[in-house]
């Protein structure tokens, strides 16, 4: 099958689309940092077996086609190492919501960091949206790091907003404005851009 790239962070790392011959291999992924993904993710409970993850597949190429979202893998030098999402919540606005995850081994190097900053910008530039959502759990300290490090701005706490493992999550809700990454893009906005990769 040929490898769809939505785009390029640096340093190795890109996002490419995600199909269905990768199927045996996240679904191993999944279930080898099950625990620590179910922690924050409802879905990562829901995947049991292979089925459920090319079910997965099968949605997310359906709602690819129907322009509702686009789920991609993140790649590091040919390693399938995590993954990232977009989905349309109402068309009229021009608003989605992004999600993420990646796998322990590269965790705390920046790796999200650069691809979320990689996949903002396609979404903002391939998807003509105005306003990308990303909601963490309050208690989810690294994935609202990652958030705010990508310049969204934190809107506010919604209380007993997502249920995971019988367990009502404080969900906090941060946005950022194509505006906002224009600006942003341009030295004018918050916080710094990317940086290099930790060793
Ligand atoms: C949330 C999650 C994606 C965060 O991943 P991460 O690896 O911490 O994120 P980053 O790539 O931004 O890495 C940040 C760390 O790398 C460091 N870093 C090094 N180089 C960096 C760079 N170029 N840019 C940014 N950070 C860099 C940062 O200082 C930070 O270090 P710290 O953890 O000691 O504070 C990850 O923990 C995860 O997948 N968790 C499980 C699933 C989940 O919760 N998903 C989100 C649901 S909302």
């Amino acid at each position: 099958m040929p490898v769809k790239v939505l785009c390029q962070a640096g340093d190795g790392i890109e996002i490419r689309a995600l199909h269905r011959g990768l199927a045996a291999r996240i679904y191993q992924m999944v279930r080898a940092e099950h625990a620590r993904l179910a922690r924050f993710l409802p879905w990562a409970q829901h995947t049991q077996s292979l089925s459920d993850t090319v079910a997965f597949l099968t949605h997310a190429r359906d709602a690819f086609i129907q322009g509702q979202a686009v789920h991609g893998g993140i790649w590091v030098e040919n390693e399938l190492v995590g993954m990232m999402s977009l989905e349309v919540k109402g068309p009229a606005d021009q608003a989605a919501h992004i999600g993420y995850w990646i796998s322990s081994r590269v965790e705390g190097k920046g790796v999200m960091s650069r691809a979320l900053h990689a996949f903002v910008d396609y979404a903002f530039s391939e998807w003509k949206l105005h306003r990308l959502e990303i909601y963490c759990a309050t208690a989810n300290v690294r994935s609202c790091r990652v958030a705010e490090r990508a310049g969204f701005l934190k809107e506010g706490t919604l209380r007993g907003a997502r249920k995971v493992n019988g367990e009502f999550l404080d969900m906090n809700l941060f946005a950022l404005l194509q505006p906002e990454w224009q600006a942003r893009r341009k030295g004018s906005g918050r916080g710094p851009l990317v940086r290099p990769l930790a060793e």
